[in-house]
């Protein structure tokens, strides 16, 4: 039978998401990706507030499996594996909810860009990360180049990706690459979960769209973007939930 590498615990609203393969360092195998689609596929329709991201033992991830990418025989091999896994990656990025990466050690490779397709991310004081598959004489494939340039700028990332450095939670808070640091894994989730609790009162709609537009800034034409913006904006602003706030704003100020 094969065991779970992937398990979730649910509580105050939120999903916790566990890549449970420490062994391994929870390394992005086949398995782990499967069971994560199946899982964001599963929740897709359920009523979070939102979702934690974590990894057992004393990596978040090490990346995608070096077993796995070295079996690979032909490039039509390689490439279908690697978008299966942006595939994967994307569809976490479009969820619904807020998802938040909570780093506790190693976030490398596939493991840092399955933290960058989060909404946010928090780090242990001790977490390293960092994008160093070119010392394998390969380059992120699930969507590092283009995540961690849409977050940092093209520049610092084409810098840590070339070098393949890796780098403390404090340097990455400091390029922006993460959003805050914890003490120890204790105070990880409970910032993590303070992350998600401070959008509780807003419009999940609404924060849907402002993701998705803040996501496709980088890319595509101006005038196409405006038109999205002006799209999901006029849809909030016709929803039940927007007049409602809005009317109340109008009457507390009448009073
Ligand atoms: N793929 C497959 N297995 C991995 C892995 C990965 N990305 N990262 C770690 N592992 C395995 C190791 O092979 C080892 O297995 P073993 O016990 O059967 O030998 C186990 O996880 C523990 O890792 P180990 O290397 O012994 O731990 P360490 O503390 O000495 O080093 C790292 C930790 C993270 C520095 C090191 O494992 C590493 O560099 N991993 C690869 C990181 C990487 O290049 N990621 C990008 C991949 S494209």
């Amino acid at each position: 039978m094969n065991t779970k590498k992937v398990k979730t615990d649910e509580g105050e609203g939120i999903l916790i998401i566990t890549l449970n393969s420490p062994e391994t360092l929870n390394a992005l195998s086949s398995q782990i990706l499967q069971e994560l689609d199946e899982i964001i596929d599963k929740i897709w329709y359920e009523k979070y507030s939102g979702v934690i991201i974590r990894g057992e033992g004393r990596a978040f991830s090490a990346g995608a499996d070096i077993n796995e990418l070295y079996s690979l025989e032909n490039f039509h091999q390689a490439y279908e594996y690697l978008r299966n896994g942006q595939r994967i990656l994307s569809k976490l990025e479009k969820l619904k909810y807020i998802t938040v990466a909570a780093i506790d050690g190693y976030a490398l490779g596939g493991g840092f860009e399955l933290a960058l397709a989060c909404t946010f991310r928090v780090a242990t004081k001790n977490s390293k990360l960092g994008l160093p598959e070119i010392n394998l004489g390969i380059l992120p494939g699930y969507g590092g180049t283009q995540r961690l340039s849409r977050l940092i700028s093209p520049q610092k990332a084409k810098k840590l990706i070339m070098e393949g450095k890796i780098i403390s939670a404090q340097e990455a808070l400091e390029i922006g690459a993460i959003d805050d640091i914890a003490e120890d894994n204790q105070e990880l989730i409970k910032k993590a979960k303070e992350i998600i609790f401070k959008f509780k009162d807003k419009n999940p709609t609404a924060l849907r769209y402002i993701v998705e537009l803040c996501n496709i800034s980088s890319s595509g034409e101006l005038e196409e973007n405006l038109r999205t913006e002006a799209l999901f904006c006029a849809s909030c602003i016709s929803s039940p939930y927007a007049k409602n706030k809005m009317k109340e704003f109008l009457e507390k100020k009448r009073k």
